[in-house]
Formats: C-alpha cells, structure tokens, sequence
C-alpha cells in the first residue's frame, strides 16, 4: 500500500527544507535587526475569532472541524487576529510601540496550483501601538529590506484603504458594501466594480499609479477634506521611503481582500511566478485589537508568503545556499575509528558554527574520500596511524587536493 500526501500539503525533504529555513532564517535575522521578538500562537483557534473580521475570502478557506466537546475550531488561516487577540489579552500593558514577529504554516482550503497550497508558511510582523507615518514607513522599509537580503527582484506597490473607505462612505455605502467593493478590487473585477460606483471621480482615482506624484494628482481628483488629510499622511510616508532608497510605485486600484484594514495597505510581487505572484502583503489595521476586547490600539504589520518566495528564487535563478558540509573527519584504518570519533567530538565543540561530518559506515578511506566529495565537504581531515603518533592529522582541501600536516591542537583554529 503506498500512502501519499494529502492534496495542497507537500513533505520537506532536505534540500527543500533547507532552503526554506534558509529563507526563514534570513527574514528572522532582518526582523531581529529591526527589533521585532518572536511570538508563538495555537495552530488552531475558535471559528469565532476570524468571523469577527476577516471577511469572506479567508472564511470561504478556512479548515473548520468539531472537537470532542463540541466547540467550533479551525486551523488558523493567518497570524493576525491570533498576535491581536494575544496583544488584547495578555501582552496591551508591555511598553509601546511593541513589535513583534512570528513565523509558520498557515492553512487555507483553496484549490491546490503553482503557489497556493492547502498548508502553507508564513513570516510576518505585527507593530502594535505606533500611529502615523514612521510606523508605516518602517514595516514597508522591512518588508523592502527582507527581499533585496534575499536578492529577489520584486515590485512594492502601495494603496490606502482609508481613502477607498471615505469615498465609498461618501458615496453612501455601508461598511459591508464597502468591504464588498474592496474585495472586488482586490480580485481585480473592475468591471463589476464600475456597475456598484457609478462616481466617475472614484474610478479615475482607481485608475491612477506611478510614484509620489500622484498624490498631488489624487488631491486634485477628490474633493473630501478627509481624504486630502490621508493622503496628505500617505505622501509623508512615501517621504520616508524615498529618503530610505526603498523602491515603490503608488497605485490606488490596489486593495486586500482581508476586512481589517483601515489605513495603508501594500503588497510586494515577484517577477516571473504568474499567477500567484504576490510574495508579501500586509496593511495598517487600527480597529481590531479593540474588537478583540483590549484598548483602542493603533497597529500595523504583513505577512510574507513562503513558498512562493522560494518559488520566486528559483525562478529568477537566485542561489539559496544548500547545505554545506565544512569538515569530513575519515579514518585510514580501523584501529584509528575511536580517535577519529573523539577528533569530531572536539572539532565540534570547539567550533559549533562548522558543519562536521564524521565517517561512521566503516568505509575504506578512498570510498570515506567519494563520499566526502559528495556531500561537498570543504575539507576533510584524515586521521592515521603514522600521524597520530605526532599528535597530528592530514588535512585535505577538497576543492584543490592539497593536502597538508597539522597538529590536532591546531586543527579548531586553521578550520575557522
Ligand atoms: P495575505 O495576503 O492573506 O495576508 O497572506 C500573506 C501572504 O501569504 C500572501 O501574500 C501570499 O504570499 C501567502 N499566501 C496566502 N495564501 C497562500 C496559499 N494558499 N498558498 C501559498 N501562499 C499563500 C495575511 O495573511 C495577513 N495576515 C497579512 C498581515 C499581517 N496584515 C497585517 N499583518
């Protein structure tokens, strides 16, 4: 009988897996650098707490089952209302502006493609208790920061749910018709969106994109007081931007599915992945916290997308390092294998940052040699009889074949 995966979840083997933690690791290190601290949530959660405000396209997606008890749970579909409920709950008395990050899958019942997948990963920030531009400024900057680390070409684009929403209101719409609207441009239906607003003044707004020049334009479009103050805020932001060389192009066609937002929102796309194309998305979403029960809390954050960046990487032929074995400890014969294993040992702890690889089949030192080049070991380090007998080993440079006598003492410190 063979078993296979489920549709829309994958196995990790270890090439795989590790480039995936070389991705994770190097969007974990810029959030660090940031200030941002990780944080852990449940895998599964109560229905309830994406029904409050996630809006249809997440909870057509989502994986609801029963437990034993008879309670409504799913598994999580994203990280925010999760890190907001945390944030109302237990964590709204730490210090502000708090930052915080997480990494993990996510599971989201869609039909299986190139880039959406049943389970997937995700690495985002959550900034909660800063307002206005710097806040905005500095989660875009991250977000730029994260994928030119990463060496992706990758276009940013930038929206303000605000200004939609005031436009919309002033229109007469409702919040539900509102967000009904924002949903259909983030499908791109702008057909069906010109049938709901008939105001032509929306749609040449809809229409506009290009950089930081077209807030002026926008402000000439739309006569709301409001709306000129928020994108009078937007051009501070993209101040902030342009000072800091991130890379962006405006377009207000742009919106997110997800009904929390209520201020900035922006995603990133990777050249060359079609369909499923966005890397990253996130927005500034000022209401939920208190919707979760805590105090009216400003926050901000995004949510990269795995998978696809990985996909991205490979696709526009960007190397992630595979794994590197540094060090191949070989015995030349059997009577040397407990020294060879104790040279290991102390290579290791002398060293945790290298990568040592230890004979342990019993090979025959040319066939120990093979199997060190296979597994692109920078070096190996031949334990024998003859040189044991000076306290030393012969180390081989695996790419030039030199080799060469050195004390074992002195072994740590020529490997560094
Ligand atoms: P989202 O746009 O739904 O936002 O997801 C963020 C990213 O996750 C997407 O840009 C995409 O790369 C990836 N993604 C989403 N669904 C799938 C899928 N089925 N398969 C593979 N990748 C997928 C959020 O989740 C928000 N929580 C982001 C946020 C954080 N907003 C504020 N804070």
């Amino acid at each position: 009988m063979v078993f296979e995966c489920p549709r829309g979840v994958r196995d990790f083997g270890p090439e795989r897996m590790g480039v995936r933690r070389h991705v994770e690791d190097s969007i974990g290190k810029v959030f660090s650098s940031f200030g941002y601290r990780q944080v852990g949530t449940p895998t599964f959660e109560f229905v309830e707490l994406f029904e409050a405000k996630s809006g249809p396209e997440i909870m057509q997606h989502l994986y609801v089952f029963e437990d034993k008890g008879g309670r409504r749970l799913c598994l999580r579909p994203e990280a925010t209302a999760s890190v907001a409920r945390m944030y109302a709950s237990e964590l709204r008395s730490l210090p502000k502006p708090l930052r915080l990050s997480y990494s993990g899958p996510m599971f989201r019942y869609e039909e299986p493609q190139k880039g959406r997948y049943r389970e997937f990963w995700q690495a985002g920030v959550e900034l909660f208790g800063a307002k206005g531009p710097q806040a905005d400024s500095e989660a875009i900057t991250l977000v730029f920061t994260c994928l030119e680390q990463l060496g992706l070409r990758f276009r940013l684009r930038i929206s303000h749910i605000g200004v939609l929403r005031t436009l919309l209101s002033a229109q007469g719409f409702d919040e539900a018709g509102t967000d009904k609207i924002i949903q259909l441009l983030d499908k791109g239906d702008m057909k069906s969106v010109r049938e709901k607003v008939k105001d032509s003044s929306f749609m040449k707004l809809m229409e506009l994109s290009g950089s930081a020049d077209v807030i002026k334009e926008a402000a000439s479009i739309v006569a709301e007081e409001k709306v000129k103050e928020l994108l009078s805020e937007l051009s501070e932001v993209l101040a902030l931007l342009d000072s800091a060389g991130v890379g962006y192009e405006v377009d207000f066609g742009m919106a997110r599915g997800l009904d929390y937002y209520t201020g900035i929102v922006f995603d990133a796309r990777a050249e060359g992945l079609g369909a499923q194309d966005q890397i990253c998305g996130g927005g500034r979403y000022d209401d939920l916290v208190e919707l979760f029960g805590g105090p009216a809390t400003p926050a901000v954050g995004f949510a990269f997308g795995i998978d696809r960046i990985i996909e991205a990487m490979t696709g526009q032929g960007v190397e992630a390092p595979g794994r590197v074995t540094d060090v191949y400890v070989a015995s030349a014969s059997e009577a040397v294998r407990p020294q060879a294993f104790r040279i290991a040992v102390q290579l290791r702890k002398s060293n945790s940052a290298l990568t040592i690889d230890h004979d342990i089949s019993g090979r025959r030192l040319n066939r120990a040699l093979q199997h060190a080049s296979e597994q692109k070991a920078r070096f190996a380090v031949i334990v024998g009889e003859r040189e044991l007998a000076k306290d030393s080993v012969v180390l081989k440079d695996m790419a030039s074949q030199k080799q060469e006598e050195v004390r074992i003492k002195d072994l740590a410190e020529r490997l560094a």
